[in-house]
């Protein structure tokens, strides 16, 4: 009587077992054919990943463990058979060495009509600093470079813990998502490396950028035409070119900027701190409903600025003036120390002034002196303690 009742048991066991396997598909990188030994190709292995990922109606996870893994471009597509797939990441993705590895591809890493994919942990080192090299020398580069990691029209995103080291290009590219939640994200790239800008978001709604640190070349936090209800909060950026509203203004035909909350936000030693930038040309595009509130300011040269005459190289746009229209932007209790004299600057268009920008408590001084404001072609209000006195 003993034997059948036992191998009911362990039938039984079996079945839980492939049933909590069936509840969540689970693929490990190095059952795939990784190798963590930063030199073996395993590219294939995160896209037999992905693929049966993808291809599950069941949630997935993907997971790759610790060490250094090799990995060339990988295109993440979509869309997916379910809306969970979990990367666990507790090792390194390496790209390959050479910045011509990557080609012109645009990205490294890739994701392309997805729906509900995060990820959780890791290390990206895109061992950018032979294209900084390449650029600096001012030959001319074969390759354009890569941005390290990017969604496109992707919704429901999620990444928490995520490092990404020496971008060739951007870091974190956002281009036409809704609902992306990033927290706990680290950018790091020397602050000379070109265009290393740590995240740009674009054509995108919904997106956040919590408890982050981002120190890079470029702009820690890049926002192009058509970004709407977009919160950043608790994010430490410098070095480098602030947090910053444009480029805008580049095409006739663009999309407007509206809604934008930059919260508890500390900037050190960087180029700017809270920018609005538009080329000097005409657009269809706006600025509007922008919040910058509690921002301490370390040592930047540019603390609070609008500059609607923006002309790298002076090419088509000299003799030009900004068609954006700048409205409503809120300036509330921002304080530290300005590397230059002028520490506010509103250089609005001549044609479209800005309007409805507001000042209040703001606090910013230059090397113990009292710094200063210039203004053109800006209306708005000031309230509060301000230092240095509006010219609003
Ligand atoms: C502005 O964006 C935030 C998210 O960043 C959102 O919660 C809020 O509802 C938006 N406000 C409007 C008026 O759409």
């Amino acid at each position: 009587m003993e034997k059948p009742i036992s191998l009911f048991v362990v039938t039984f066991l079996f079945f839980l077992l492939n049933q909590s396997r069936a509840i969540v598909g689970k693929y490990n990188v190095l059952e795939l054919g990784a190798k963590a030994d930063g030199n073996t190709d395993s590219t294939q292995s995160l896209l037999s990943a992905w693929a049966a990922a993808c291809g599950s109606s069941k949630p997935s996870t993907i997971l790759v463990p610790k060490g250094r893994f090799l990995v060339k471009r990988v295109q993440f597509s979509g869309p997916c058979k379910n809306k969970a797939i979990n990367f666990r990441i507790r090792g390194t993705l390496v790209a390959p060495s050479g910045h011509e590895a990557l080609g012109n591809a645009g990205y490294w890493l890739h994701f392309q009509n997805v729906d509900g994919v995060t990820i959780h942990g890791g290390i990206l080192d895109a061992r950018g600093a032979g294209l900084w090299a390449c650029k600096a020398a001012g030959n001319g580069c074969s390759s354009g470079g890569a941005t390290t990691l990017g969604f496109t029209n992707s919704n429901n995103i999620a990444i928490t813990r995520l490092t990404s080291l020496n971008s060739q290009m951007y870091h974190l590219v956002f281009i036409g998502c809704n609902q992306v939640k990033l927290q706990k994200i680290k950018v790091l790239a020397a602050g000379n490396s070109p265009n290393t800008d740590g995240i740009h978001v674009q054509f995108s709604s919904g997106v956040s950028i919590l408890s982050s640190r981002i120190s890079t070349g470029d702009d820690c936090v890049s926002i192009g035409p058509g970004t709407t209800n977009l919160w950043i909060e608790n994010v430490l950026c410098g070095p480098g070119h602030g947090i910053s509203i444009g480029s805008l203004a580049k095409d006739f035909e663009e999309e407007g900027v509206q809604n934008v909350t930059v919260k508890r936000v500390k900037f050190r030693n960087t180029q700017n701190g809270a920018r609005i930038k538009s080329w000097g040309r005409p657009s269809k595009g706006f600025v509007k409903d922008v919040l910058f509130q509690h921002v301490t300011m370390i040592n930047v040269q540019n603390p609070i600025v609008i500059d609607q005459n923006y002309c790298p190289r002076h090419i088509n746009c000299p003799g030009q003036v900004s068609g954006v229209k700048i409205n409503d932007v809120t300036y509330r209790d921002i304080h530290g120390t300005s590397a230059t004299e002028v520490a506010v600057k509103f250089d609005c268009s001549e044609k479209y002034p800005c309007s409805g920008i507001r000042l209040e408590d703001v606090k910013l001084t230059y090397q113990n002196q009292k710094a200063k404001s210039s203004c053109a072609n800006a209306a708005g209000t000031a309230l509060g303690l301000l230092e240095p006195a509006s010219c609003l």
